[in-house]
């Protein structure tokens, strides 16, 4: 018997995936750059792309026997063997700058205001060097204990963990700052014309719901057999959206209340939230709250990032895919480290990798059609914004990137 998720199970799991690093860091600035217009765009993309894309993931995988490179050369064979490819190799580059952020968060949480390292100088000592060999060993261990015994048993943990921590930090913000103007945004008619927003705000969209990487023909492939899939997808979207909408608030409380403006890229979450820490009232226990908040956030997402090319080294018959796995992850990670290369490797992988790898398997999952048993209604258009709209977007994304 294949190891399957339990119902709560897969969902907390692609919950896990979901909100990350994407959510409480990049989210709030990205909203920023454009006001209110933003957000009703993000809600439309994310019905009309992602949540699609999720479904024609998760039921492609439940469908076909396999973990991703079956069901994706079964689709296409071709198109979708190369798909498979593209994803597993963008999400192991993803993982190698992953590792170092989820390391650095979780040693903000833990060192003392007084003595935060510079971002830039996190990885010059031992013990923080340590953390990420620590953090990549653990999860490389959990993947190695399959879906049940593994991701299951530790997002069952986190999740909660995660809710309670956003909720607590939101509270904060309003009842203890008594920062709430960031509740009433003017929306701007004219803003709505502009392309670029339309197109970041699909990739945001894509990244933060883990969408065309692969992680969810992986999840969809240890669903159990009669569980909607629709229903996986909308409470994914509901709850992503959710923590992302609501990391804003809690950022934008912040930082208003401190007079600061707000900063893009890393300085968002190691600068101008280390800064806060002297102004806002219990600014210790608030920064140790949100470098905690972080930490879950990306830890749950950097087990789901490995665990596509581990199932596809495992679909290869590789039996020791997660020690290969381990050891790339750790020297690559390293390099990165050493030489200060995240945002080089960012743009890289993030704005150019993960949306080729999005727009391929868009196409490889509608083919098999697997998704219109899941939908009662807009099957045909659902198979033409796989097909044709969403990867003629991203390849306008690309051109202009
Ligand atoms: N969705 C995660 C976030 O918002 O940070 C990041 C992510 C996880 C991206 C897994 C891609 C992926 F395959």
């Amino acid at each position: 018997m294949k190891d399957k998720f339990s119902k709560i199970g897969i969902v907390l799991a692609g919950l896990g995936s979901a909100v990350g690093l994407g959510n409480i860091w990049r989210f709030p600035y990205i909203a920023s750059k454009y006001g209110a217009e933003f957000f009703i765009a993000y809600l439309l993309v994310s019905l009309l792309f992602s949540v699609p894309l999720l479904i024609s993931e998760l039921s492609v995988g439940r469908k076909v026997k396999g973990n991703i490179l079956k069901p994706l050369k079964k689709s296409m064979p071709f198109l979708g063997s190369l798909a498979a490819l593209i994803a597993s190799i963008a999400t192991l580059l993803l993982s190698t700058y992953y590792a170092p952020l989820t390391a650095t968060t979780l040693g903000y949480a833990l060192s003392h205001p007084a003595f935060y390292p510079q971002f830039k100088d996190f990885f010059d000592s031992t013990y923080n060097l340590s953390l990420f060999i620590i953090i990549s060993i653990i999860t490389i261990y959990t993947i190695s204990l399959g879906i049940k015994k593994g991701i299951e048993k530790i997002v069952r943990v986190m999740m909660p963990l995660l809710f309670v921590l956003v909720m607590a930090l939101l509270l904060y913000v309003i009842f203890v700052l008594n920062e709430t103007s960031w509740l009433f945004l003017k929306i701007n008619l004219p803003n709505f014309l502009n392309q670029r927003m339309w197109l970041d705000a699909i990739s945001q969209s894509i990244f933060s719901l883990s969408a065309g990487m692969g992680i969810m023909i992986v999840y969809g492939s240890h669903a159990k057999k009669h569980q909607s899939i629709r229903n996986i997808a909308l409470l994914l979207f509901l709850g992503d959206t959710l923590i992302a909408f609501s990391a804003y608030g809690i950022v934008h409380g912040i930082l208003n209340y401190s007079n600061m403006n707000i900063a893009g890229g890393i300085d968002l979450a190691f600068k101008a939230i280390v800064d806060i820490v002297y102004v806002v009232p219990f600014g210790g226990l608030v920064s140790f709250a949100f470098f905690a908040l972080l930490f879950v956030a990306a830890f749950t997402s950097l087990i789901s990032i490995l665990e596509v090319p581990y199932y596809y080294l495992k679909d290869r018959g590789i039996k020791e895919a997660h020690i290969y796995i381990g050891v790339f992850l750790l020297i690559i990670g390293f390099i990165i480290i050493k030489k200060s290369l995240l945002e080089e490797a960012d743009f890289l992988i993030g704005e150019m990798l993960l949306p080729l790898s999005a727009a391929l398997i868009s196409i490889a999952t509608a083919q098999s059609r697997a998704f219109e048993k899941e939908l009662k209604y807009f099957k045909k258009e659902v198979y033409t914004i796989l097909t044709y709209i969403l990867p003629l977007c991203i390849g306008l994304l690309l051109l202009l990137d």
